[in-house]
């Protein structure tokens, strides 16, 4: 579906399909982008651009527009930050434990996870900015094992926004970590294999979330549904998941959150056979796939949640200047707090924090222009987000 809009009426964050030139020799300019700034409208939109045509069902401008459920920042990132990574290292070491139990045939016990997942749930409650900055400085990198912790972790903190209750976040966090239990039972070979799968091996990778329920179906108290999540968090919205290729509501709570933060942890991790996809670009795809992957209430209330810019991206400021992400803003997502870091030429410059929204319409305002690739760029985040 498609909406012919004038050029005059176009709107940051309405998303832009293709416009033509009005003349015979200019066929229709495919765009495929979302509007971040004013500016972009003159860049993507030549002046003499007709017939421009918008999707009207993404416009990331909105989203912000409901206030999702906050809780009031209790200690600084500063402080919070030491404290999330020491946890984190302890949940590194109880994945890395019940992932060899599992591979030499012994029992698990989720229970053994709880105080961990508590004290992730305690932490997200005293500054949430903490734990998601862990993602971005990526100072672990064992895809296997961390990747059950980041799905712990920003599944709690996408809990927390959608006002669960301490005890739900308690079995979400817990879903999260034991998601891909399964995967312990599958071949490492195919686990790790660099290329594509064969579609045997596929088929075997495929029976990982049943593998799993197994495991963890005879633990004593296990709530059904962190039980369900774990069998469920590859199906999908339009029913083309697995195993069961549930649909819609068929699919569990937990489950639709779990494979919400999953696919997000998977498309910005690297990979020995990818490099990393930056949050708002893989925010942005996902967005392009509701209705077909996800719930899409899912995938709204997790941009909301993580800001169309999440903490820690790299960004170009319309000053020319370079930044990064330090605070998302819920009800303006594309407004975030920027840490400028670099001068337009990227040279190190004192660092100070702008507040886009709070400079919208002052003299010194300043947008977003671009997302970057830090990697690409050889800037080392971290060592900005500590100056
Ligand atoms: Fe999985």
């Amino acid at each position: 579906m498609d909406q012919r809009i004038k050029r005059a009426d176009l709107k940051v964050g309405m998303y832009v399909l293709s416009y033509g030139l009005g003349t015979f020799e200019s066929p229709l300019v495919q765009v495929n982008k979302p509007l971040l700034s004013p500016r972009c409208i003159q860049t993507l939109l030549p002046a003499s651009a007709e017939d421009i045509r918008i999707d009207p069902a993404i416009n990331i401008g909105l989203l912000g527009q409901e206030r999702p459920v906050g809780v009031p920042i209790t200690t600084s990132l500063s402080d919070e930050l030491p404290i999330a990574k020491r946890l984190y290292g302890e949940a590194l070491t109880h994945v890395r434990g019940f992932v060899d139990d599992v591979r030499k045939g012994k029992d698990i016990d989720y229970r053994e996870a709880e105080p961990l997942v508590d004290n992730f749930i305690e932490s997200v409650f005293r500054n949430e900015t903490a734990s998601a900055t862990l993602f971005k400085l990526r100072w672990f990198d064992e895809y296997t094992y961390t990747h059950s912790i980041n799905v712990s972790i920003l599944a709690i903190i996408l809990g927390k926004h959608l006002d669960m209750d301490k005890p739900t976040l308690h079995k979400l966090g817990i879903a999260g970590l034991y998601h891909d239990a399964g995967k312990a039972r599958i071949p490492e070979a195919i686990l790790n294999k660099p290329g594509k799968l064969t579609e045997q091996e596929f088929q075997v990778m495929k029976s990982h979330p049943l593998e799993g329920y197994k495991l963890m179906q005879g633990q004593p108290g296990l709530d059904p549904e962190i039980l369900r999540a774990v069998v469920e968090h590859h199906e999908r919205f339009d029913g083309t998941g697995y195993p069961r290729g549930l649909r819609h509501d068929d699919i569990g709570r937990f489950s639709r959150i779990i494979s919400v933060v999953d696919v997000y942890d998977a498309l910005t991790s690297r990979r020995v056979y990818k490099d990393p996809i930056p949050p708002a670009k893989a925010l942005g795809m996902m967005y392009q796939w509701r209705d077909r992957d996800f719930t899409p209430q899912a995938i709204e209330n997790f941009i909301r949640c993580m800001g169309v810019y999440p903490v820690g991206s790299l960004v170009r400021l319309s000053s020319g200047e370079y930044g990064i992400v330090a605070s998302a803003n819920s009800l303006r997502p594309t407004k975030p707090e920027v840490k400028v870091v670099l001068d337009a030429k990227k040279r190190p410059q004192l660092p100070r924090v702008l507040d886009l929204e709070a400079l919208e319409n002052t003299p010194e305002a300043v947008d977003i222009e671009e997302v970057l690739n830090p990697a690409a760029l050889k800037i080392d985040l971290e060592r900005f987000f500590f100056a």
